[in-house]
């Protein structure tokens, strides 16, 4: 439970000049303050290539938060008592002196708290750069205790299994797992969290969640948005890199898992890894049936033509990178026996959404007559993670008249209307967790090589074998027809995704 305040925190921040620093976790930080989790002695140290006064660091931090904070504007007294505590260090993080100068102010502030700080380092650089930072953390003895120091890596955690686990390597050898903090930021969203108190604090879902009762599960992450100015990153990456190795896999963990024994954070991803390793491994001459991908064109989206992904600004005029990836899985254990799952992601599509619907078996027998049952729908839960909150059950019941006619209703909890305060951004609780010492939401590294090792497969068929057929879908569409075929060879269809005024664009 967060229900007291961690000891006090330096927050080290690698890269604090990009992007990620200003939209996210800076933020994050200064919600966290706001809301009174932060310790009342902390320090955030940015560092970067480029110079910066304390002062323009500052201001320039703030103007993030005006712009993305869930909060709006920051207010002038709140933000000084706030950004009081940043201070910036321009640092080139191949040269020890940077890390040396990073210890005298970390040592300057323990003296002058006359208490050991937690000091997190969070890498928000990009992936090459890992190696360089740890290896130099451990060289100037940054990071020694293991008690006190964390490292915080944002993903993409290698490009393959193999780099994956050459990186494992790298910091295991260097730190010990529980100082190491992967995020997933999927799993610090309040929806996803709630993914886990719905199935385990309510006794009428274990025993219908399972193959008897469930006949099939579908997992869709869409977004409207294409890749805008990140082409260069995702030219190395892809749909299934991006999404499907984390997020996706993160999401279907949760749904498949079995009951932990407790709340433990390694309770609770040894269960997630189980279900890793019960995914049955795609063989090659499955690939092809099993998984595909595609690629968007030029279109219209909401009255704006927007382009293809080839004219993408840092795109490759030919590329074979796939903006769009549907799956079929099997997880292989008693629990789930034949029970498909299906998973589809993808840029520039129809709409924003992330949603999970477990659609369950049909009666075994229809005692209404044809004219009664027009409407008929298995029942269906609609787990929807964003734009809107909710949790739906659909279920038959008799419409109101003098007829027996039966039609699909909603059974809705919906977190605005239910809770109705604005609910935490993921950053905050993952940033939170890391001053908290809480690794649940965190991926561990067995975690990670598992979601590769299943994908490796994949990721080299599609690599050797350019798609002939790229660009395949159209802005604002639903994704290649053959996202459709893999689906319908089953017999069945993907599930209108709930829309929402939220818009996720
Ligand atoms: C990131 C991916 O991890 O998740 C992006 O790199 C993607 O490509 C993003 O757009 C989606 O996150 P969210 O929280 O907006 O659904």
């Amino acid at each position: 439970m967060k229900n007291s305040k961690s000891q006090p925190v330096i927050f080290v921040i690698f890269g604090a000049t990009g992007d990620l620093n200003w939209r996210k976790i800076n933020p994050a930080l200064y919600n966290l303050f706001l809301d009174k989790w932060m310790p009342e002695q902390f320090a955030i140290i940015g560092t970067g290539r480029t110079e910066y006064s304390d002062k323009d660091f500052r201001k320039k931090l703030l103007e993030g938060v005006n712009k993305f904070s869930r909060k709006g504007e920051a207010e002038k007294t709140a933000w000084e008592k706030y950004a009081n505590n940043i201070t910036y260090q321009a640092a080139d993080i191949n040269d020890s002196k940077a890390y040396q100068d990073l210890g005298a102010n970390i040592n300057a502030l323990k003296k002058e708290w006359g208490q050991e700080p937690v000091v997190i380092f969070y890498m928000a650089v990009a992936s090459d750069f890992f190696p360089t930072i740890a290896e130099n953390l451990k060289k100037n003895k940054l990071a020694q205790r293991a008690d006190m120091a964390r490292i915080v890596i944002e993903k993409p955690f290698g490009t393959d299994l193999e780099s994956a686990k050459a990186l494992n390597k790298l910091l295991c050898d260097i730190f010990d797992e529980k100082q190491i903090y992967r995020i997933d930021h999927y799993l610090g969203k309040e929806t996803v969290q709630n993914i886990l108190a719905f199935r385990f604090a309510n006794s009428i879902l274990e025993p219908i969640w399972n193959r008897n009762y469930i006949q099939h599960v579908q997992l869709s992450v869409t977004e409207q948005l294409g890749v805008g100015s990140r082409g260069g990153y995702y030219e190395g990456s892809g749909a299934l890199r991006d999404m499907v190795q984390n997020h996706v896999l993160q999401l279907l963990c949760l749904i498949a898992m079995e009951t932990p024994i407790n709340f433990e954070a390694d309770e609770v991803r040894n269960r997630k890894v189980d279900v890793l390793r019960s995914m049955r491994p795609f063989k090659p001459e499955d690939i092809k049936r099993n998984a595909v991908r595609g690629q968007y064109g030029e279109g219209w989206i909401e009255g704006e033509k927007v382009p293809g992904y080839r004219e993408e600004s840092s795109v490759d005029a030919h590329s074979n990178t796939e903006t769009f990836a549907a799956l079929k899985f099997f997880v292989d254990n008693w629990r789930w026996d034949g029970v498909p799952f299906y998973v589809r992601t993808g840029k520039r599509l129809h709409q924003s959404a992330s949603v999970i619907s477990i659609q369950f078996r049909d009666v075994p027998h229809k005692v209404f007559p044809e004219e009664a049952i027009d409407n008929w729908r298995q029942n269906r839960l609609i787990i929807s993670i964003q734009p809107e909150m909710s949790i739906r059950l659909q279920v038959q019941a008799k419409r109101p008249g003098l007829d027996m006619v039966l039609n699909t209703v909603d059974m809705v909890f919906n977190y605005d209307e239910t809770y109705g305060q604005e609910t935490p951004e993921a950053y905050e609780t993952l940033l939170l967790d890391t001053m908290m010492g809480d690794q649940t939401l965190f991926m561990r590294g067995d975690q990670v090589e598992a979601a590769w090792e299943l994908l490796m497969p994949v990721l080299q068929s599609w690599e050797t074998k350019p798609s002939l057929d790229f660009p395949n879908y159209s802005a604002d569409s639903w994704g290649p027809e053959t996202a459709e075929a893999l689906i319908a060879r089953d017999g069945f269809h993907w599930f209108a995704l709930p829309s929402s005024t939220k818009s996720t664009r």
